[in-house]
């Protein structure tokens, strides 16, 4: 069944309190919940309790039995008057919760994920989050093996109990909805620290893990406390409770989740030390810790109304915590990565079948929804108000929003409402990004008279149909734009905003003597494809002299894309212009190592793929490796050069350090690509030698996709030395799977059957079946093996957790975009998948669109 957005209508019921109490234990778990509910104005209808596999062992009205009904899982009591006292009972099983939704077992620990529909699946609710009650919760539980009880709020009493339990109770003072509660009961070590907020709160900060990962989590630690400071700076945000616990568990389906007072985990995003941890894992720990942190505002204290509106406490969020990273090292290479990241899992994803708005209009299974559209584009929405707005309105904007909504379940529309009134401007043409789905296009092109020196930039822009929604308006575009002369390299025009809003538009510009060259979209200012007629030499221009470093590192993209996409086409391409680029980009002493990294690397096969009206997996790969191999040949000094100046004595987490060992081991798959006799050995001396994952891990993976002799070598030294450590497990299997060797297809398969390899344990799963997807060339070898391999494991893991199968399922609904044969492979994958007995709506949901 399709849910709506149109069909909003207000809860006939509301919750303002209710009193839980768990009596703990994995195979039989007895939920007690006591509601007090007020019938919300003048509605009528019976009192809906949602519930997802509940059995009611006992229901009261006022003390007395009542009558109910069931429906959809839902406990419906019809009720006269306006306030009563309901209660009910029932009994759950966290061990055999396979789901990982709602109460369910972690390593031994019990812990709940209740984001968006879990808490049904723990007792009867109104499970929606219009829905903000005042919490109190008691916990009993054997002592010996769940020593520690959490849940949100403060700790307001604890006790022992007979036959060796114990129990403990805590009170969240902030009214919530019901999929930010959660609960913990376990064996666990804390590693704690005490941050004072601006106004003098002390808050008590602890981070819970097994005891033996205790060493690893002062960085997750550290970057809370820097978060926490980051938000009172910048956002003027305080903490609003005397304790912040974090609980890191194995088990998880996403990231994170941001509980309030007691945010819930994957270990990924929390444990590190240098020896087990790249510097991409310590920066996504320190951005998802300040993530979840972040939503104790723009999600908790103001949360959403239905999930239609979940970019309004996600986007935003994103946006926060990109922000925070930004600050915390360099701002250029940060927006490079998010725009990397964009375009990889966003910009399919708008090209696609399971295309949708920001805002979405339905869905069959909310889970669904928690995509790149939701996130990153949203986040890329707010990004451009706080352009159109500038800083100081931008801020005055946010500050209305969080005190005129404080407390409530806010929609988009409130938030846009803010950045107008504050903003002093009308957004009507903007809110279409809400609703529209598809990247806009635009096309861009300079024209210039010698003679009188006029010259003009004509723009225009449209936005593709996608499934629903054939037609669309032209969108309000925020385009920052620059010229530069073609000759003197000087700028012709400052820096403007352009405010795009009809389909077609010309910028006029007076008194040029010489060709202009066009910088736009600086900065990624919009999320939008920008196609131009720039030349080969302007591109190169650009990415030496460009004074915006998005501008530059996107002008050495669109140079190497263009090269690529020509060199498939005719089978051969001139590589002269990358490879002066990038020699030019080495040695040029203004720009740091870190970004020099970023701007010399190729683009990834599935980002030339998208470039092309139908894919061919083979062809873009041997083009790619061609360019591989001719830059690594033609500038081997310059890469051995620039990987002896990045070696490094002693381990650092550092910006300086980070972009030292990220240009070092770029080096180091040129070195390699160029064919040199000593690469492989290289790479096998900076294995052994690492102090540290990121070089570790970096020598592996060139070794993991080559043939030398030592590539099985390090494999096993690598499994050996981590195999009790799940983490660096995972990067043995994504190593494996990302490797660009013909074998990888059957190797994927072999590592499928490894006794450590498990569908049950979703980093695992993600770790390989995820990871191959991603490898384009294996993926989609054109046997087809690779579609019925990631299909056999999509229905296998369905059974257990669809939830994480449906994550699976996107590259496969991907066959529009290859060939024939390619193309009537996949959807009779996608055919036998939709066709499997007792499948889950979210599979469904995904299989389903795909085809249509
Ligand atoms: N709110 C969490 C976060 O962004 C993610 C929760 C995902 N849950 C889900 N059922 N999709 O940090
Ligand atoms: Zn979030």
């Amino acid at each position: 069944t399709v849910t709506r957005r149109e069909d909003y209508v207000a809860p006939a019921w509301l919750v303002p309190e209710i009193a839980l109490d768990f009596d703990l234990s994995p195979g039989e778990t007895r939920v007690r919940a006591e509601l007090s509910v007020e019938r919300n104005g003048d509605s009528s209808g019976p009192l809906r309790l949602d519930g997802d596999a509940l059995v009611p062992a006992a229901v009261r009205v006022d003390g007395a039995d009542a009558e109910w009904r069931m429906e959809d899982g839902a406990l419906l009591i019809d009720l006269p008057g306006d306030s009563h006292r309901v209660e009910t009972e029932v009994v759950i099983a966290p061990e055999r919760n396979t789901q990982l939704m709602g109460l369910y077992a972690s390593g031994g620990n019990l812990c709940t994920q209740c984001e968006a529909q879990g808490f049904r699946r723990i007792t009867f609710f109104p499970d929606r989050p219009d829905v903000l009650t005042r919490y109190r919760v008691r916990m009993a539980a054997d002592k010996a093996r769940y020593p520690v009880l959490l849940s949100n709020g403060d700790p307001v009493g604890s006790g022992e109990l007979e036959n060796g339990r114990h129990w403990a109770e805590w009170h969240d003072p902030y009214p919530k909805p019901s999929y930010l509660f959660a609960l913990v009961a376990g064996d666990l070590a804390a590693n704690r620290a005490t941050f004072t907020t601006q106004s003098g709160r002390e808050v008590t900060l602890a981070i819970w893990v097994r005891e033996r990962d205790l060493p690893k989590t002062d960085h997750a630690l550290e970057s809370l406390k820097r978060a926490m400071a980051w938000d009172e700076q910048v956002y003027g945000r305080e903490y609003d409770l005397d304790v912040f616990n974090i609980v890191a568990v194995d088990d998880f389906n996403f990231g994170a989740m941001e509980n309030k007072g007691l945010n819930i985990f994957n270990s990924r995003y929390i444990l590190a030390d240098p020896d087990t941890a790249t510097d991409h894992d310590y920066d996504a720990i320190a951005a998802v810790v300040a993530h979840e942190y972040f939503h104790n505002w723009s999600g908790n204290r103001i949360t959403c109304r239905d999930w239609f509106q979940l970019s309004l406490k996600e986007g935003f969020t994103v946006y926060r915590d990109q922000k925070f990273s930004a600050d915390q090292g360099s701002a250029a290479v940060k927006r490079i990565e998010d725009v990397r990241t964009l375009r990889a899992a966003q910009f399919p994803e708008d090209a696609g079948p399971l295309a949708h708005p920001v805002r979405p209009d339905s869905y069959i299974e909310i889970s669904n929804f928690y995509t790149a559209t939701i996130y990153n584009k949203g986040a890329e929405l707010i990004g451009m108000m706080a352009t159109i707005l500038g800083p100081e309105k931008f801020r005055a904007a946010t500050d209305l929003y969080f005190t005129r909504f404080d407390g409530t379940a806010a929609t988009c529309e409130d938030f846009v409402a803010c950045m107008e009134e504050a903003g002093g401007i009308d957004l009507t043409q903007f809110r279409l990004w809400y609703s529209q789905a598809g990247t806009p296009r635009v096309t861009a092109s300079v024209t210039h008279e010698a003679g009188s020196g006029r010259a003009a930039l004509n723009l225009r822009q449209g936005v593709p149909p996608t499934p629903g929604q054939p037609d669309k308006a032209p969108m309000l575009l925020p385009l920052k734009v620059k010229l530069f002369g073609a000759e003197s390299g000087r700028e012709i025009a400052p820096e403007q905003l352009v405010l795009l809003s009809d389909s077609e538009a010309e910028i006029a510009f007076e008194g040029v003597g010489e060709r202009p060259v066009a910088s736009i979209n600086r900065g990624f200012s919009a999320p939008v494809i920008v196609e131009t007629d720039r030349s080969a030499a302007d591109l190169g221009f650009l990415s030496g002299h460009d004074d915006d470093p998005f501008a530059r590192y996107e002008a050495m993209q669109q140079l190497m894309l263009d090269t690529l996409v020509e060199s498939v086409a005719r089978g051969r391409g001139d590589h002269a212009p990358v490879i002066d680029a990038v020699r030019h980009t080495l040695h040029d002493p203004d720009l740091d190592k870190a970004f020099i990294a970023e701007a010399v690397l190729l683009p990834s096969d599935s980002f030339v793929g998208d470039q092309m009206p139908v894919v061919d997996p083979e062809a873009i790969f041997r083009a790619r490796e061609a360019l591989r191999r001719d830059l690594g040949r033609e500038l081997e000094a310059d890469w051995r050069e620039a990987y002896e100046a990045a070696r490094a004595n002693r381990f650092e987490y550092s910006p300086a350090a980070k972009g030292a060992r990220r240009l070092k081991n770029v080096a180091l798959g040129y070195i390699n690509a160029s064919g040199a006799p000593d690469a492989a050995s290289l790479a096998f001396v900076q294995f052994e030698s690492a102090d540290n994952m990121t070089d570790r891990q970096g020598a592996l993976a060139t070794l993991a996709s080559g043939t030398s002799e030592k590539r099985v070598a390090a494999l096993d030294i690598f499994y050996n030395r981590y195999s009790d450590n799940a983490l660096v497990l995972d990067k043995w299997f994504t190593t494996q799977a990302l490797s660009s060797r013909d074998d990888t297809p059957q190797a994927v398969e072999a590592l499928a059957k490894h006794k450590d390899f498990s569908l049950a344990n979703p980093n695992r799963a993600r770790s390989l079946i995820g990871a191959f997807s991603m490898n384009q060339r294996a993926f989609h070898h054109d046997s087809g093996s690779g579609y019925r391999f990631v299909a056999d494991q999509i229905i296998a893991l369905d059974k257990l957790n669809p939830q994480t199968a449906a994550k699976l399922l996107p590259p496969l609904g991907r066959w529009r975009r290859f060939d024939e044969n390619r193309g009537e492979r996949m959807r009779s994958e996608l055919e036998r998948i939709v066709a499997t007995p007792g499948l889950s709506k979210d599979v469904f949901e995904q299989a389903s669109k795909s085809l249509d």
